[in-house]
């Protein structure tokens, strides 16, 4: 049966044939339908227009109708980086911080990821599954209708399989689109304090094997950082799982510019993400490529870090993607939103910007650009109806605040 969203004040971001990603100048565009419908078949997009156009098509006497009473529609935010399985919050840490601590100096103590880690090996995969479950169908109820989910909080075989099976549960009995990345390479555990070489071998020959073999990741990753993974690592890693044929995105300069950015897009990864310190070698190298830039603005909100330069990188002609980082230490929300509001209040994006930038581009960053990231014949039909509100502009304008009425995935209400 056909479904018809009818009496939309605005359809956002609307397109006639699915775009690879969005960049520079062109960023600043959307297009939009005021007045209009859209029809969807088996989950997928089958036509949009405008209301007119729709009253004199044909008999919709068999077709479902949903009434968008005024409201906006726009196609739901793809979130193409989180780490959204963890088995417990760090509230701790971040008291730590309000009385003066730093992330690293955490770290150190053993806390951040290495917390997580202990944490999350001590907790089973059904309990992990159900947590993780409940928070996927918040997110989605907030406008996320496709998500790129990471491991890492295992970094032992046994626990990082663990992870990577309750990411495939999640796939499995969710309409939500759904990419797995195996980030094994996320920290060093305590036992090889001393012998990071080990560790690498580890996740590179041990671990990487086993995912590849059980088809467990679309992507891998690394947190290439001092004190974390280097840049030698990183192409490590990349190398050996693009023999295995899975693709990578990566962690890099989320505190310093070590030489990440280059090698990542050296060997092809799919994005980038953080990027808070930059150098000109970083720029040069995305320059040209095929690597997204992706910038998580929650979490520098929630660190005190800096904020990326967005607007020098789409000054530059690059594309930007927005995502969240949820997890529990550096960005305890996953909310959309937020980070769309953080894009123009924070990076000084405008609202086009971070329309494209937490949409189409961060379908590409995560591979699904051929099928999300806006309206457009063909993709699937995963929407948000907003309450009515007086411009697109007003929803990362009203902060904080909820304006999403209703949420459809392949074509369903959720
Ligand atoms: O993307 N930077 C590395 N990983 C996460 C934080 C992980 C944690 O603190 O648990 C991030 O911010
Ligand atoms: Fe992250």
């Amino acid at each position: 049966m056909k479904t018809v969203i009818k009496n939309i004040a605005e359809l956002i971001q609307t397109e006639e044939s699915p775009r690879k990603w969005v960049a520079g100048k062109d960023m600043s565009k959307i297009n939009t339908i005021k007045d209009a419908f859209v029809e969807v078949e088996n989950g997928i997009i089958t036509l949009f227009g405008s209301m007119e156009e729709w009253e004199g098509i044909e008999d919709w006497n068999n077709t479902e109708i949903i009434d968008a009473e005024g409201g906006m529609v726009f196609p739901t935010y793809c979130d193409s980086h989180t780490h959204l399985v963890f088995a417990a919050s760090r509230e701790s840490e971040f008291v730590d911080r309000i009385n003066g601590l730093s992330y690293s100096e955490i770290a150190h103590k053993g806390g951040g990821i290495l917390n997580s880690a202990e944490k999350l090996q001590n907790t089973s995969e059904d309990e992990l599954y159900e947590d993780s479950l409940v928070r996927l169908n918040e997110l989605v109820q907030m406008g996320t209708g496709a998500i790129e989910i990471k491991s890492g909080y295992g970094l032992t075989i046994e626990s990082e399989i663990k992870m990577l099976r309750v990411i495939k549960r999640l796939k499995e009995n969710t309409e939500v689109t759904i990419k797995a990345t195996f980030l094994g390479a996320h920290a060093i555990p305590k036992e090889y304090k001393d012998n990071k070489e080990g560790y690498m071998d580890l996740v590179i020959n041990e671990m990487l094997p086993i995912v590849a073999s059980e088809k467990l990741a679309d992507f891998v990753d690394i947190f290439c950082e001092k004190g974390y993974f280097t840049v030698n690592d990183t192409i490590r890693l990349i190398k050996a799982a693009s023999k295995l044929g899975i693709p990578s995105k990566t962690h890099v300069n989320q505190f310093n510019s070590i030489g990440g950015v280059k090698a990542s897009v050296d060997l092809g990864a799919l994005s980038v993400d953080h990027l808070e310190e930059m150098s000109s070698v970083d720029y040069e190298a995305l320059k040209g490529s095929n690597c997204m830039p992706t910038i998580l603005p929650s979490c520098s909100f929630f660190l005190g870090i800096p904020f990326s330069q967005a607007a020098k990188m789409i000054d530059e002609g690059l594309p930007v993607a927005l995502a969240s980082d949820y997890n529990p230490g550096s960005t305890p929300s996953g909310n959309m939103n937020f980070v769309a509001s953080l894009g123009c209040i924070q990076l000084k994006m405008t609202p086009e910007q971070v329309i494209n930038a937490t949409t189409i581009n961060t379908a590409y960053a995560m591979g699904v650009e051929k099928e999300l990231g806006s309206i457009c014949i063909g993709k699937k039909a995963n929407l948000y109806i907003t309450k009515p509100i007086p411009s697109y502009a007003y929803l990362p304008y009203s902060f904080g605040q909820n304006h999403i009425r209703k949420v459809i995935i392949n074509g369903r209400l959720q």
